[in-house]
């Protein structure tokens, strides 16, 4: 068969990685897909050491592999919301099928893109979007088919898995473990992008869309980052048989979906509360399957190219067959646009930490604040002042309540005299 030929715009690390995989796996790819997958151009303005690009025709300007009629597939490795998103809509104007890594471009623009596809007959594929070498993408849309999805969690940031680690492991604090993590390479160019979130409400927008059939909605995801998890707060948690990861959480309910990112405690029992450093995990609930996990590496040169050549071999392998024989690009062929909940609608359990004078009365307030909001506790610490300190610690697990009444609770605790500063709150969820 005739061999499919594929343009690389960018040879960084995820370009160069891919490049490798390509060249090294070269004949069982080719076995795989049934017929050869052949780099013709590689456009790059930075040479990368670890590749060489050999005979492959190298060039600096993405537009010579956009126009290159040669080529039947551009694969999008640039990253960012600019010159990449000019690339994936050149590449497809111009009739070529498309594979990119990029969670940003797809999160924000994805329906822009898959419209411009579908009208062009063609493919976008970004399985490395989300979570690097764990196909969770393919998972998602064709492995659990049969289901409806009831609810998915993820921890879908390396970077911010790797600090929550650390911080746990050896009690390391949060600027110290950052900026290893940049050294090291995990972090994006703005690490804010992992700290705060973003960089998961991007692919936790992606993997709602494929779960539920509903356009892509990021601008409506919640996100909080982790910057303001303490150490205390790690030794209280394993204290209450909990771990803080940093959690995408999207649960399909009667009012809407929700779609957030923020700290999260979840039972230490759970296996994806053990996964840690760098690495990634996403459980995805179905109604027929049950329960399901998918842990790996979630981003590097090699896991990433995986995602992108496995990618490459699915559109080489159906290439001559007719566009309505590819998945849809969001899983579903109609998409339904079901609301995404306020964050004050969406109902969670609670770990509070209140710091507090040591005197009398202070817990039945705290619980008096509670009680009369229908919030129901589930387990109650009080840490005694450490040496030194003035304040006591009240630490207070509660049953699920909706957003909205909590926000009040926590209002009227810190009006309290006898209460200091502000309530340190981390959603609980059970994963069950
Ligand atoms: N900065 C990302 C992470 C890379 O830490 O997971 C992969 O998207």
């Amino acid at each position: 068969m005739k061999p499919v030929k594929v343009g690389i715009c960018g040879l960084g690390t995820v370009g160069g990685g891919t490049f490798n995989v390509l060249t090294r796996n070269a004949q069982d790819i080719a076995r795989r897909a049934g017929r050869e997958i052949i780099i013709a151009q590689v456009a790059t303005r930075h040479p990368n050491p670890d590749v060489d690009t050999g005979a492959v025709a190298v060039t600096a300007d993405v537009n010579d592999v956009i126009n290159n009629p040669e080529i039947d597939v551009v694969v999008e490795l640039i990253g960012g919301y600019t010159i990449a998103k000019d690339v994936v809509l050149g590449a497809i104007a111009n009739g070529k099928h498309v594979v990119t890594a990029n969670k940003a471009l797809i999160a924000v623009h994805g329906d822009e893109i898959f419209a411009a596809a579908e009208a062009k007959g063609v493919s976008v594929m970004y399985e490395a979007a989300v979570a690097g070498g764990i196909p969770i993408i393919k998972a998602i849309r064709e492995g659990l088919a049969a289901n409806r999805i009831n609810w998915l969690a993820g921890i879908i940031n390396g970077t911010g898995n790797f600090i929550l680690t650390e911080m746990r492991d050896k009690g390391r604090d949060f600027a110290d473990v950052l900026a290893e993590a940049q050294a090291l390479g995990y972090a994006e160019a703005d690490p804010t992008f992992d700290v705060e979130g973003i960089d998961a409400a991007h692919k936790l927008t992606i993997l709602s869309s494929i779960a539920y059939g509903i356009p892509l909605q990021f601008a409506r995801c919640y996100t909080e980052g982790i910057s303001k998890v303490t150490p205390d707060d790690v030794e209280y948690a394993e204290e209450l048989g909990y771990r803080i990861k940093h959690l995408g959480v999207s649960r399909r309910t009667d009012k809407g979906i929700d779609l957030r990112v923020h700290p999260t405690m979840i039972p230490v029992a759970r296996p994806i509360a053990t996964v840690d450093g760098v690495l990634n995990a996403v459980m995805v609930n179905g109604d027929a399957v049950g329960n399901t996990l998918y842990v790996g590496a979630g981003a590097g040169a090699g896991p990433t190219a995986s995602a992108v050549v496995a990618d490459i071999i699915d559109l080489a392998r159906t290439f001559d067959a007719p566009a309505e024989a590819s998945v849809n690009h969001l899983a579903f062929n109609d998409i339904e646009d079901v609301a995404v909940l306020p964050m004050e609608e969406v109902e969670t359990a609670y770990y509070l930490r209140i710091q507090a004078e040591d005197k009398t009365g202070v817990l039945a307030a705290v619980a008096s604040i509670l009680s009369e909001r229908g919030i129901n506790i589930e387990a109650i610490i009080q840490k005694e002042p450490k040496d030194g300190e003035a304040l006591a610690q009240i630490i207070l697990l509660t049953h699920v309540v909706v957003e909205k009444q909590m926000n009040e609770a926590i209002a009227a605790i810190e009006a309290l005299s006898s209460t200091v500063g502000n309530v340190t709150r981390i959603r609980v969820e059970h994963l069950n």
